[in-house]
């Protein structure tokens, strides 16, 4: 299958690279943001004309919070108007187009929300994938939406961490696993504005979930996410137990002053995923399943030792 992926060169984009290449021998075409800018229409369409792939993967976005705000023309054109462009190709070349998107796009008080919950979302990022979601479902010929959630897992195209411990789940238990294996202290936060609830999601298991969407040329809302939810303290000691690492040295409390962004960000984002587990004829790892094969990611990644 020959598959053109957006934003390869981002932590969710290197994983789908790579579970896409390596353990299914697609054909990925993967131009980067310099190549490619997804907000020029008429270089999308003339790639994908070109090339003419079986599906297209649109993980790419403009990861930048407080730009949303600041700059919301930026944001527009770089959410929704991609995402217009993408799929306008993509029917340009029959292909299916999947939008990876986030289980931000629901408020925080509806979880664990099924496939079919209506989002409501409650910041700028929220909005503009719920905005991308519904020009992949209203507009696609064959449009998929896959909401993956609290993601988890190693950065394929960057040694170090692009951010650490933040509002949301993303890079908690590798920003943990850095500090406990250096045999340092690390506080999950805890408190007001803060992510505190979610389906911790592996983002190589996310990226299988999608093969096999595209295998299945599955279209509609997948929750493309793990089989167990979790607040931050109970992820992060079942990660700490899971990794062989010193639980002892984890504490909680408050993020320091300043790091959380104003605009808020949803509280209770479970994802209930039966419907997908269901048409994808998968079952959901649970977490320990997930934090063993996080820990052989993050070992692989580091080469340390076991
Ligand atoms: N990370 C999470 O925890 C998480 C959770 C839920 C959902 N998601 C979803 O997963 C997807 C990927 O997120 P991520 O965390 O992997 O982001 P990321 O690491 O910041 O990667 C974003 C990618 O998009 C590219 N990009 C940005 N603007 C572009 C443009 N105009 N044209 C072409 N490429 C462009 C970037 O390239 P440059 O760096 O060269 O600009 C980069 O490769 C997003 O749809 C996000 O909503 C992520």
């Amino acid at each position: 299958m020959r598959v053109h992926l957006t934003g390869a060169t981002g932590f969710v984009g290197s994983n789908l690279r790579y579970v896409l290449t390596e353990r299914h021998d697609a054909d990925v075409l993967a131009p980067g943001h310099a190549e490619l800018d997804l907000t020029d229409r008429t270089l999308v369409r003339r790639r994908l004309l070109a090339t003419r792939p079986d599906a297209v993967v649109h993980a790419a976005i403009w990861n930048d919070f407080d730009g949303l705000t600041r700059d919301r023309r930026r944001a527009w054109a770089a959410y929704v108007e991609a995402t217009r462009n993408v799929v306008d190709a993509a029917n340009a070349v029959e292909a299916q187009v999947v939008l990876v998107s986030t289980d931000w796009v629901f408020d925080g008080t509806q979880g664990p929300a099924a496939e079919d919950e209506p989002p409501n979302p409650i910041n700028a990022y929220g909005f503009l994938k719920a905005a991308s979601e519904l020009v992949v479902l209203e507009r696609a010929a064959r449009g998929t939406v896959a909401r993956i959630a609290g993601v988890q897992g190693v950065h394929r195209t960057r040694p170090e961490l692009p951010r650490r411990q933040d509002a949301g789940f993303g890079y908690l238990l590798a920003s943990l696993f850095d500090a406990l294996s250096a045999g340092e202290r690390f506080s999950v936060w805890e408190g007001e504005g803060l992510n505190a609830l979610a389906t911790p999601t592996l983002a190589t298991d996310a990226a299988e979930l999608i093969w096999r969407a595209l295998e299945r040329e599955l279209t509609g809302i997948l929750h493309c996410c793990g089989g167990e939810h979790a607040d931050r303290l109970t992820l992060a000691r079942r990660a700490a137990a899971a990794f062989e690492l010193d639980v002892d040295l984890l504490d909680a409390g408050p993020p320091p002053a300043g790091s959380i962004a104003p605009g808020g960000v949803p509280r209770d984002t479970r994802l209930d995923a039966q419907a997908t587990a269901a048409a994808l004829a998968v079952e959901l790892p649970d977490l320990d399943t997930m934090l063993a094969r996080l820990r052989a990611e993050l070992h692989e990644h580091c080469g340390s030792a076991a």
